[in-house]
């Protein structure tokens, strides 16, 4: 894979710069993708709040660079066989997933503690084969679609966050906001939501009402961590504040909600429907990073070299 993350100050004339981490108020001088020309450009970006930067070294000058993330394996492409028999074992976390969403939308308080070993296991799954939560499509009854759906955005969140190094805690709060974040949800009509073809305006307002009917249901439950209650509000936000509920722009939506997104995003495209075929891999990653309106584009990347090499091909 040609692109690779950098620090800023690791930066030299000749490179080629993809993609960077963090907000630059001076992307309009450079261009989003650009050649490093000069040394007074390379200032330009240490005096600037970008906290990384991607280079692809296929364009420009290569570098020895930091390693990428050490502390997640890739998401491997899974044979027919590894999804034969890790088919009834996915079925039992989303049983698992199924029984504490309902207790929570039942108005049952139900702790973090009680997310512990479904997370467990989830990790656990990851660990040994990252990719069986992808292309779980078949698996999909439209009863169970919206259970193994976030089942899936648990574990890519989890995985995602993990390739990130970010602590523990955080991880964990991650994988029970994937399990969640759809849970308002179950408050809308079935025949709405299990409606085959597209939505007319009338019913996509009523499906749009998921994000804050969760949040309104989560915020109930005292103990609910407040990374968890962001990502059921504001997964749907865009960064160029055309998305909902609250239309938030750029800054205002915070890192792990911009993660929550990218993989909500890349599963229902990868998903298949009753109406809809689902997308390869690389078809779903290269529409959303020509859509940089909607996704940051660093954390498109982060996410691009936390997954196989083979299920990015084409992309690069
Ligand atoms: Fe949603
Ligand atoms: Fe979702």
């Amino acid at each position: 894979m040609a692109v690779t993350k950098i620090d800023k100050t690791q930066l030299k004339v000749g490179m080629f710069v993809e993609a960077i981490e963090g907000t630059w108020q001076d992307s309009s001088t450079l261009g989003r993708r650009f050649t490093i020309r000069s040394g007074q450009e390379i200032d330009m970006i240490l005096n600037s709040n970008i906290s990384g930067v991607f280079i692809n070294t296929a364009l420009g000058k290569n570098t020895s660079g930091l390693p990428l993330h050490s502390g997640a394996k890739n998401i491997k492409s899974a044979t027919k066989q590894d999804r034969f028999e890790t088919a009834t074992r996915i079925e039992g976390h989303a049983a698992e997933a199924k029984s504490l969403i309902g207790d929570i939308f039942e108005g049952r308080v139900v702790t973090v503690e009680a997310f512990t070993p479904l997370v467990d296991d989830v990790a656990r799954t990851m660990e040994e084969n990252p990719s069986l939560y992808i292309g779980m499509s078949r698996l999909r009854s439209r009863d169970s679609a919206t259970f193994l759906h976030s089942l899936s955005v648990a574990a890519l969140l989890l995985h995602f966050g993990r390739s990130l190094q970010m602590d523990d805690e955080t991880v964990q709060h991650l994988c029970i906001a994937g399990l969640l974040h759809d849970i308002g949800k179950l408050s809308i009509p079935k025949e709405v939501l299990q409606k085959q073809g597209p939505l007319n305006a009338a019913e996509r307002n009523i499906v749009e009402q998921h994000a804050s009917l969760g949040y309104d249901l989560l915020s109930a439950n005292l103990n609910m961590p407040t990374l968890v209650l962001d990502i059921c509000r504001s997964h749907h936000e865009r960064l160029d504040g055309k998305g909902y509920p609250d239309h938030l722009i750029g800054d205002a939506i915070g890192k792990e909600v911009r993660m929550s997104t990218i993989c909500d995003v890349f599963d229902a495209l990868t998903s298949a429907r009753s109406y809809k075929k689902g997308w390869s891999s690389q078809q779903a990653l290269s529409w959303m990073m020509c859509h940089e309106e909607q996704f940051d584009k660093g954390l498109m990347w982060q996410f691009i070299l936390s997954l196989d090499p083979e299920m990015t091909k084409g992309i690069l």
